[in-house]
């Protein structure tokens, strides 16, 4: 099960304790975390951070060195402590949870994957990736499948019995991964995961992720970068922090139409949109589609009520199905839509495709054009005229 997560007046301080109520006292007053450091000494990692992330959402926070980034997501396992501030998962305050509760949140539900791997370099591949079942005393038949399984999906098998030093980077990043993945966590932290990896490598693994994560619906992720054009490739949405706080959150669209203010502006200015945008990145919800079972009647109403002339048709796990028309309704002797369903009028496209690679088909078509994922299940729509609207300056 996938998690949203709601951060709320959110800061984290390093120092001792009377430089911490000190520093407090001055965030409320307005000053900034330089002024801050000179005055009391402690440094103001976050700063009355708010936000909320959705289920099932790919975001990403972005910001230079030192912006405060690693020291947030560690806050989302309490690796690091609020100094003040709520993070509720699931409405449930993390911070107030019981030791027991806590070790459990940690084993169970969220798993983190680091910008230098982490690995034990005493441990095989496997043994790295069976790790987290290990500590939670799963048995070691079933263990050693899911590890298996675990070090398939990130495309290592045949790597299982090698040692951490016999791996390349990019290998070794990859059994982070697998390792963070074997408990299936609903919640999964990366924190820089791709910054050590050489550039090609690294889009590699970027490609990858997006499609683990677009074949599997129920996890949330939080992706930490400090590269723009890596932030807007990944991310459904993107918070940019600067200073300990979060100066913009937001779409590609939100930064690029709405930029904050002069720094949002100057950061994105090097980002070349054509090249990075994606299908996810710019389409929108789908408002309107029904089951197959859905009456005639219904879907006659449905149309008429959203001034639509065709509806799309997804089964019960939202997979695409096909569309029906106005036409072939107001026509029907039939009583539900299930026979009218046709599946090759409106060819769907993939929501993890480069807008350059589907700009053709989206030009041609004088409709919106569905967008699935690599399980065929509709994750929205998409019209030529958003892709002009997204680039125009
Ligand atoms: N454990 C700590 N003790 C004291 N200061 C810390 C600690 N961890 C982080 N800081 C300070 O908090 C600030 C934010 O650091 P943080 O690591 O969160 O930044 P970052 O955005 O992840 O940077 P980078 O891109 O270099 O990883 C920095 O000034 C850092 O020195
Ligand atoms: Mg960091």
């Amino acid at each position: 099960m996938s998690v949203d997560i709601s951060v709320r007046n959110l800061s984290v301080i390093f120092g001792t304790p009377k430089q911490k109520e000190k520093a407090l006292k001055l965030i409320d007053e307005g000053l900034s975390a330089d002024e801050i450091k000179k005055k009391t000494g402690a440094t103001v990692a976050n700063k009355n951070v708010n936000f909320e992330i959705n289920k099932n959402e790919l975001f990403v926070i972005v910001g230079l060195s030192g912006s405060g980034k690693s020291t947030f997501i560690r806050t989302l396992n309490l690796l690091n402590k609020p100094t003040q501030g709520e993070i509720l998962i699931n409405g449930k305050d993390i911070t107030k949870l019981s030791k027991e509760d806590l070790r459990n949140y940690r084993r169970k539900d969220v798993s983190m994957v680091f910008q230098h791997f982490g690995l034990f370099s005493h441990r095989t591949v496997l043994e790295n990736v069976q790790y987290p079942l290990e500590i939670q005393g799963v048995e070691k038949a079933e263990m050693i499948e899911k590890a298996m399984e675990s070090t398939k999906k990130v495309g290592l098998d045949g790597w299982e019995h090698y040692m951490p030093a016999e791996l390349s980077g990019g290998m070794r990043q990859r059994v982070g991964l697998a390792r963070a993945l074997t408990n299936n966590p609903s919640l999964l932290l990366m924190d820089e995961p791709y910054s050590a990896l050489d550039p090609l490598i690294r889009r590699d693994m970027q490609n990858e992720l997006l499609s683990l994560e677009d074949e599997d619906e129920d996890r949330t992720i939080v992706f930490i970068t400090h590269d723009m054009n890596e932030a807007f490739r990944m991310g459904d949405r993107i918070a940019l922090m600067k200073d300990g706080e979060v100066v913009q959150i937001g779409t590609f669209n939100d930064f690029f139409k709405h930029p904050a203010n002069d720094y949002v502006r100057d950061f994105i200015a090097d980002v070349d949109r054509s090249r990075i945008l994606k299908v996810r990145g710019i389409m929108r919800k789908v408002k309107n589609a029904l089951e197959p079972t859905a009456s005639i009647e219904d879907a006659k109403q449905f149309m008429e009520e959203k001034e639509i002339d065709s509806v799309y048709v997804t089964d019960e796990k939202n997979k695409l199905l096909g569309v029906v028309l106005k036409e072939d309704v107001e026509k029907t002797r039939n009583k539900t839509i299930k026979t009218l369903i046709k599946d090759n009028t409106y060819k769907p496209v993939l929501r993890n495709s480069y807008i350059k690679d589907v700009l053709k088909e989206l030009k041609e078509s004088d409709h919106d054009i569905p967008v699935i994922d690599q399980k065929g299940r509709l994750r929205g729509v998409l019209g030529y005229d958003d892709v002009i609207d997204a680039l125009a300056e």
